[in-house]
């Protein structure tokens, strides 16, 4: 496999953890798509990703049927001219033969739904103020060393982590997804993903911080590197050019992909960083930077709720993949994704600070564990947890027309209008 990291002794990310060596993936090596390369001096990072990219030139035919057994069509077939019109019977998430690129007529209503509710919450990074976070972060008193560790490390994590995200959408994903309504939410997420990147991008900028020393960290930190590598797995099998839906195998694939994505990476490995970073606003310290991340907050949650709808429906569709076995390989996911995720509340703030420890987070972890399990049907892993930060439901809870710091007032409803004389 490439997980390069896991080949250097001294790089151990299990720690006290006891987080397994490798995951618990059974299923058998696939090409190397690209590799988060561990601690190689910078400049001898792999850079292009080999093939796929290049196979298609514009003179060829398009090809008029997938390439293997059930799939389902891509979107690129020939156009059928004169086929018969398509009904909201034709249409499945996943392996349809009907025509993927009518909208209409609508099956999935919580799709589209929620296509809208993204576009009613548009917003862009650089609307948001960071001068008091800049005073701040320049004045040699302002953050204590842990604070500014805290920062760096969240920002580090996160910079290259929407990428992955959005790597994962547009080159994995997407093609096996066979229904327009969901596809047009994917679109919609892949662009917020843009802006999250953009968004720490802004904050990097804005304070100064050695962009290289920031955006490397996934390759040099041990418990962010561990977070990357174990979702990088989940793309490379699906952005495999030979790999096709349409078998139960393959199809659990695809199931373990979105669950992977959308349910351990945006509802689990990014919530020690969210809380973190909230916490500073509420002690009114980084208040441009934690009102960023709580918009970036407000957009993962709608990206939890879309994965765990198209999860659900898969699974309605689809009830032969939903296993006792599959169950198990992902509630082993899930328990290695807590371990991970506490290593990272661990690397990032070894003492407490901001009112916040390692305790209240592995008591934090088992809890959302717990309830996205039961968002996606599984037993619950962890009995009794507790929620350590009820305030962190309020910060989901808020009306989008004013934020919490109540340092401006905003309306993203009607902020993109355009108006003709
Ligand atoms: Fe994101
Ligand atoms: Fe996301």
């Amino acid at each position: 496999m490439t997980l390069n990291f896991f080949d250097d002794p001294k790089a151990t990310a299990q720690g006290q953890s006891g987080a397994p060596a490798t995951t618990a993936f059974g299923t058998p090596a696939v090409p190397v798509v690209n590799a988060l390369n561990f601690a190689p001096p910078p400049a001898s990072a792999p850079s292009v990703v080999a093939s796929g990219a290049t196979a298609v030139a514009f003179p060829q035919p398009p090809v008029s049927a997938p390439a293997v057994g059930d799939a389902g069509l891509s979107g690129l077939e020939e156009i059928n001219f004169k086929a018969r019109r398509i009904t909201v019977d034709d249409k499945k998430i996943i392996n349809c033969r009907a025509d993927l690129n009518q909208l209409v007529p609508f099956k999935y209503e919580w799709a589209w739904q929620k296509y809208l509710d993204a576009c009613s919450n548009h917003w862009m990074p650089q609307e948001v103020s960071m001068s008091r976070d800049i005073a701040l972060w320049k004045d040699p008193n302002g953050l204590t060393d842990d604070e500014r560790t805290i920062i760096k490390r969240n920002l580090g994590f996160f910079s290259t982590a929407d990428s992955l995200v959005a790597n994962n959408l547009v080159l994995a994903i997407y093609r096996h997804i066979t229904n327009p309504e969901c596809r047009q939410y994917l679109l919609r997420q892949s662009f917020e993903e843009a802006l999250h990147t953009h968004a720490y991008q802004y904050i990097i900028e804005s304070l100064g911080l050695d962009e290289g020393e920031i955006f490397n960290m996934y390759r040099e930190i041990p418990s962010i590197h561990a977070k990357d590598a174990f979702q990088i797995q989940f793309t490379q099998e699906l952005a495999d050019p030979n790999f096709h839906t349409g078998t139960p195998e393959t199809d659990g694939r695809l199931l373990r992909n979105l669950i992977g994505y959308y349910v351990i990476m945006e509802g689990i490995f990014f919530y020690v960083g969210f809380v973190q970073m909230l916490a500073f606003g509420r002690q009114n310290k980084m208040t441009g930077s934690s009102e960023e991340f709580q918009y970036i907050l407000r957009d993962e949650s709608m990206h939890l709720n879309f994965g765990i709808d198209l999860i659900n429906q898969i699974k309605a569709e689809n009830p032969h993949l939903w296993t006792s076995e599959f169950q198990a390989e992902i509630a082993e996911l899930i328990k290695e994704a807590v371990e991970l995720e506490y290593q990272y509340a661990e690397d990032t703030m070894p003492r407490g600070v901001l009112g916040l420890n390692v305790g209240m987070f592995s008591e934090y972890l088992r809890f959302i564990a717990n309830r996205r399990c039961k968002q996606i049907g599984l037993t619950e892993l962890y009995a009794g947890a507790k929620n350590p930060f009820p305030w962190m439901s309020e910060m989901l809870d808020l009306k989008k027309e004013k934020n919490f710091f109540e340092t401006r007032v905003i309306d993203y409803q009607t902020g993109g209008a355009l108006s003709w004389d």
